[in-house]
């Protein structure tokens, strides 16, 4: 695997594997890699293209409240997933690369950045839309991989890469899970034991309104009764609710294409998740309400 960490390395190793006329397929990720990304790395293989992985903390997304420096890092044990994944190229942008001095210019992204994630951390996707146009600008991929787990930001890349007419397909893989349900994250090494064995609730409660949607239970008294369930199993919500999976606009039934979206927290840590509406999904559905 080639390692490049200037953007004239950078540009000599996606020249080299361009030269049998290789598409390139994009994998940014912010490292503390797991499961998911190797998803990524493999769904992005699959395609036939090289599989270039990004890694960049990127600061730009955190809000000043989060904590950028309690963020996950590992570079050696990332690169050697990555090898093992068989990616073709890694590349390890800094800082001043990212952003250089005097830089004034970023990407804003309203329709679907507008409520949720973006509502409950002002500026998030500013960062994550910035920083992915100058990952698509350096790398020029001819498709990028981003997990469905982080529904909401692959739809606000999606408008962008629209918007902006950016010559690549953004491609969604589908969330990889533990297998209690839990969706696999970066933060979920932060639970404690105890949190841990509650986390899978959350992805529990989705599917439990997912399946009763598809049998025809009404939305609203649904979502209420989901957030009511989790708030006594301590998750302090953010937000449940049934939203078109593309505008991220919230919708009244589960109408074709809605999504079911959720946030919550555990302690200091912020679960986010989501499933298609009306669908059932091959996750275990045990929902213990304490009620
Ligand atoms: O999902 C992430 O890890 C980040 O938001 C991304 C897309 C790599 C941008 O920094």
């Amino acid at each position: 695997m080639l390692v490049a960490r200037t953007l004239a390395d950078l540009r000599a190793a996606c020249a080299d594997l361009r030269r049998p006329a290789q598409a390139l397929a994009l994998v940014p990720t912010m490292g503390a890699l797991h499961q998911g990304h190797r998803a990524l790395v493999r769904a992005a293989t699959a395609s036939g293209a090289a599989p270039v992985a990004s890694i960049f903390v990127n600061p730009l997304q955190f809000a000043a409240n989060e904590d950028l420096t309690r963020y996950p890092r590992d570079e050696a044990g990332d690169l050697a997933t990555l090898r093992a994944e068989g990616c073709a190229l890694a590349w390890l942008p800094d800082l001043a690369t990212m952003y250089p001095d005097g830089e004034a210019t970023t990407i804003t992204v309203a329709g679907p950045a507008r409520h949720w994630e973006g509502a409950a951390r002002p500026g998030h996707f500013r960062g994550v839309a910035t920083v992915c146009a100058k990952l698509f600008g350096q790398v020029r991929p001819d498709q990028a991989y981003f997990g469905e787990k982080d529904w909401q930001q692959l739809q606000v890349i999606r408008r962008m890469v629209t918007d902006l007419l950016l010559p690549l397909r953004v491609v969604g893989v589908e969330t990889v899970r533990e297998a209690d349900g839990l969706a696999m994250s970066s933060r979920n090494r932060f639970l404690s034991p105890q949190q841990r064995t509650q986390a899978p609730m959350l992805a529990a409660a989705l599917r439990d309104v997912a399946e009763r949607l598809a049998a025809g239970e009404a939305a609203p008294a649904l979502l209420a009764e989901a957030r009511a369930v989790l708030q006594r199993l301590d998750f302090a919500v953010d937000y449940f609710a049934l939203v078109d999976g593309e505008t991220l606009s919230p919708v009244n039934s589960a109408i074709p294409g809605a999504r079911l979206i959720a946030a919550a927290g555990l302690g200091t840590v912020r679960l986010l998740d989501n499933i298609a509406a009306g669908q059932a999904a091959a996750y275990p559905r045990k929902i213990v309400d304490p009620a």
